[in-house]
């Protein structure tokens, strides 16, 4: 599966909760398998030779939860940067963050910081992990930063719009996967994804498993990109 690999995959894991409700088990426990699946992707994307993984992992409409659930997603996020440091060194995997990283619980920021400061060196895949991720909220920042740059707005082209945005080197994902069964984008890479390939599955997240991400690339290399053009 060499020919025809995406740069960049987003993959907006969905369906955790219902993992747990369909069992009988509390929400938290749907995350804390969720978390393991999320390792299992990093492992086989790595593998299969992808740049950059986007996962988002907290939306900024997140918050509307429990406080008990939010916690425990931003905890199991810092948990997964300790326990995969290991793994990220001897894979040459760098870690990033896309979001509103300001309004983040201090241990967490502090967790984030050091997991890219750590990795900043490595020339692997990256997995961008996007927290207090919200897309409206990216470009709201972005043209923030730009006023603040003292830019003129008349003078404003998408350009500079996208070097503004949370990781302007990144290049746009190729595709965006989305699990569990719904089809929306809830506010993931709005600008970034505008011409991304979406899949959808409708496996839960914590289902899945190599063999699933093998099967979207697979259904990728079928797409026929025309960006608005017309095939010559
Ligand atoms: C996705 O699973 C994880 C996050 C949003 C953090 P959900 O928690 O949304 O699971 P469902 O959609 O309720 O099943
Ligand atoms: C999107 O899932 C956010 C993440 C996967 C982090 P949600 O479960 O929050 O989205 P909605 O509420 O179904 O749109
Ligand atoms: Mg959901």
């Amino acid at each position: 599966m060499e020919k025809g690999i995406p740069a960049h995959i987003g993959i907006i894991m969905d369906g955790n909760g219902r993992w747990a409700q369909q069992r009988g088990l509390v929400r938290t426990q749907g995350h804390l398998e969720g978390l393991k699946a999320a390792k299992r992707i990093v492992k086989a994307a790595s593998v299969l030779g992808i740049k950059y993984l986007t996962l988002y992992a907290f939306s900024t409409e997140n918050w509307k939860r429990t406080a008990e659930e939010v916690g425990f997603i931003l905890g199991l996020v810092k948990q997964y940067l300790r326990a995969e440091f290991d793994f990220s060194r001897q894979n040459k995997i760098r870690v990033r963050h896309a979001g509103d990283f300001s309004v983040l619980p201090p241990d967490i920021q502090k967790e984030i910081s050091d997991s890219i400061a750590n990795t900043a060196d490595f020339d692997g895949m990256q997995v961008i992990l996007a927290i207090n991720y919200g897309g409206r909220d990216e470009i709201v920042r972005a043209l923030k930063k730009f006023a603040l740059a003292n830019q003129e707005a008349d003078k404003i082209s998408e350009n500079d719009i996208s070097s503004y945005l949370d990781n302007p080197d990144i290049p746009d994902p190729d595709m965006i996967i989305r699990s569990a069964g719904e089809y929306r984008t809830s506010n993931f890479l709005l600008w970034e994804g505008a011409y991304s390939e979406l899949y959808f599955s409708d496996k839960l997240w914590p289902d899945w498993d190599k063999e699933d991400l093998e099967t979207a690339i697979l259904d990728f290399q079928k797409r026929d990109r025309r960006y608005g053009g017309v095939k010559a």
